[in-house]
């Protein structure tokens, strides 16, 4: 039998493919450039820049979870919607190995990143499920073809033996008149404590604001808000600049 040497096999990568940013030598992010002292407004403003360039799946981001003891795992999910002041959804099978992850743990990550703006926003917190009502809302208002794909997911077990079974239940599903949504699909609330927003620059010098909600527990008076480095924004916010 043939051995491979894997190191013969590794790929270096090059710079060549590295896109260039045309934006203007004075485009930079800085704390004056914010639209709002608090970070929902900041989020809708870089997801309607990217939006409005009709760039395809502008929603899509990757969410981490990890296990009980600290094992990570990630995936891109599509961001449902943004409730002012509470927090980003999403809509996920609660049995899925995610699901899992967050029962065992509900402290998640997100992660956007835009290269057609060169934006990418990282955003930490805590989920909690949202009311089947909410759920039942999200899941009827999909178009039929998503319906029939989320019922045929949540039906099956997790290791299947084939495409064969899919297509099985797709047309059984597809078939019925009304559809009922799964009991074990649903909804996620992550409601942010950090929010980050990076702009990659032209030069390489990126900026990068951070926003810290201060919670009820955490001690203000050692937290020097001098509005030079960290700044008081609104509804509990505090943000400030970070090194690239
Ligand atoms: C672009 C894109 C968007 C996706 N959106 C969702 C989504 O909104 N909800 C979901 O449950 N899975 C979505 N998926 C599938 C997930 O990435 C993932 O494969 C699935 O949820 C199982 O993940 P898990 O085994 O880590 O729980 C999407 C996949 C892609 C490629």
């Amino acid at each position: 039998m043939e051995t491979t040497d894997i190191h013969s096999k590794s790929s270096t990568f090059t710079f060549e493919n590295v896109r260039k940013f045309s934006k203007k030598t004075d485009e930079y992010f800085d704390i004056d450039h914010l639209v709002s002292r608090e970070p929902y407004s900041q989020f809708k403003k870089w997801l309607d820049d990217v939006e409005n360039q009709q760039i395809d799946e502008a929603r899509i981001f990757t969410l981490a979870t990890t296990t009980k003891s600290g094992i990570p795992s990630c995936r891109p999910l599509r961001l449902a919607s943004i409730i002012d002041g509470e927090g980003f959804t999403f809509f996920t099978n609660y049995d899925s190995r995610k699901g899992k992850e967050l029962e065992e743990n509900p402290y998640a990550a997100m992660s956007f990143w835009w290269p057609s703006t060169a934006r990418a926003i990282r955003i930490e917190g805590q989920v909690t499920k949202l009311s089947s009502a909410k759920s039942d809302d999200y899941f009827y208002s999909l178009p039929r073809e998503m319906q029939v794909g989320t019922v045929v997911n949540v039906q099956c077990k997790r290791i299947i033996q084939n495409r064969q079974q899919l297509l099985d239940l797709k047309n059984k599903y597809s078939g019925q008149s009304q559809l009922q949504r799964p009991d074990r699909w649903g909804g996620y609330l992550l409601v942010p404590h950090t929010l980050e927003f990076f702009q990659r620059q032209h030069d390489w010098v990126s900026d990068r604001i951070r926003f810290r909600r201060l919670l009820k527990n955490d001690n203000v008076s050692s937290l020097v808000i001098d509005g030079s480095t960290t700044h008081q924004g609104d509804d509990d916010w505090v943000f400030e600049r970070l090194a690239p």
